[in-house]
């Protein structure tokens, strides 16, 4: 709840990656781990981590401190509250180490801002698209440009880690739709992460004068969008659990007399295996270009990034299922259709774990919400699971 005000209004936050209000999240995440005796550091990427424990490889735990704008309390702060009270746990159990825990608060995973989502974790673990620090925000603000002004260096790419320096990593996360809340479960264990693509569209079509071009004249930009932005629905219906969301859409200019200049549109792609994306991704971009011919209008796709299907760790899954049996839970194994930053560990080669708590209202939402009691098990399952893994 103390995060939760940081950008917040009552049940809704607004908490975007590389801003001052993630800034004051990941201080008073810091400050936490601080306080129970971490060595507390933060990178040029913005990733907060706090090690407990001595020299070697470590096993790493954490989420996202950042959120979407108008989002909920729980996706991605959850993860990082219950990483912390899991080690405080093992602490005050007088656990002693065999690995370090090093527990992290990721930077900007849902890439509201500057289009890259996972950026903090693709930052460590080297999986950066190319010129990343030169994207903008709407404003003309470069990644580069908000780092320096948040005291960094302005090279993301020095977040780099090694694998070396890692044994495992495991991510607690709200479950951020309705399966085990519909089975009646409070903890689930990941199978696998969905694949991802995130592209921009620009439609550019002739600005003109709404009252004297006749309906066959014209070049609409935002016509000729909104038939692209239907094709994309139909291409993700028509595939079993595909999904195609437009959730972002500017008009050039912006005015109800107008005949719209320029359109741009975001696309978000996601399928449970990266087939099923590509699939998608060709019917759209053959529709975008049938639509175009017809209405005359120039339009390009620009792919923002693309992260592939991540099977999650199969010994992983076992110690998680074992830690919830531990609490009293038959855990269900159960695929991601969220993006989480546990791809990008899992891409780099480090056997990554996630383990989900049941939440209610869906996600991305101010209604997103879990209980009291379910993330308690949450943080005394991964607890468990930690001490396997490093006690
Ligand atoms: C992050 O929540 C995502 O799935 O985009
Ligand atoms: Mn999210
Ligand atoms: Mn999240």
């Amino acid at each position: 709840m103390a995060l939760a005000r940081i950008g917040g209004r009552g049940p809704s936050v607004t908490r975007l990656g590389l801003t001052r209000e993630e800034e004051a999240a990941r201080e008073l995440v810091g400050g936490w781990l601080a306080a129970r005796g971490a060595r507390v550091w933060t990178d040029a990427a913005g990733n907060v981590y706090g090690r407990f424990g001595g020299d070697g490889p470590a096993v790493l735990v954490g989420s996202h401190i950042d959120s979407v704008p108008q989002g909920g309390r729980f996706d991605g702060a959850l993860g990082v509250c219950c990483a912390v009270e899991a080690v405080e746990t093992l602490l005050e159990a007088g656990v002693a180490l065999r690995h370090p825990i090093e527990v992290v608060g990721w930077t900007d995973e849902e890439g509201v801002r500057f289009g890259i989502g996972l950026f903090g974790s693709a930052a460590a673990f080297g999986r950066l698209p190319p010129k990343a620090a030169e994207r903008r925000d709407a404003s003309g603000v470069s990644i580069a440009e908000a780092l320096r002004a948040l005291g960094r260096s302005g090279d993301p790419t020095e977040a780099r880690r090694s694998k070396d320096e890692l044994v495992a990593y495991l991510e607690p996360h709200i479950e951020q739709g309705p399966r085990l809340a519909d089975r009646g479960v409070a903890l689930g264990v990941v199978s696998s992460i969905v694949g991802i693509a995130h592209g921009r569209v620009t439609v550019r079509g002739r600005q003109d004068h709404a009252g004297t071009t006749a309906m066959g004249d014209r070049r609409d930009a935002l016509a000729g969008a909104a038939q692209m932005m239907a094709a994309l629905e139909a291409a993700a219906g028509h595939r079993r659990d595909a999904v195609g969301t437009v959730g972002e859409i500017s008009v050039r200019p912006v005015a109800k007399n107008v005949v719209p200049g320029e359109c741009v549109f975001s696309i978000d792609v996601r399928a449970p295996d990266d087939r099923g994306v590509d699939v998608v991704l060709r019917q759209f971009k053959q529709a975008m270009r049938l639509i175009s011919d017809v209405r005359g209008l120039r339009t390009s796709l620009d792919l923002l990034a693309q992260v592939p299907a991540a099977p999650l760790d199969d010994g992983l899954r076992g110690v998680l299922r074992r830690a919830c049996a531990a609490v009293g839970i038959d855990a269900p194994e159960l695929p991601s259709g969220a993006g989480h930053d546990a791809q990008n560990a899992a891409h780099a080669g480090i056997p990554t774990g996630m383990l989900f708590i049941r939440s209610h209202g869906g996600s991305h939402s101010p209604r997103e919400y879990a209980a009291p009691e379910d993330y308690a098990l949450g943080a005394t399952a991964l607890a468990i699971a930690l001490r396997e893994l490093a006690g």
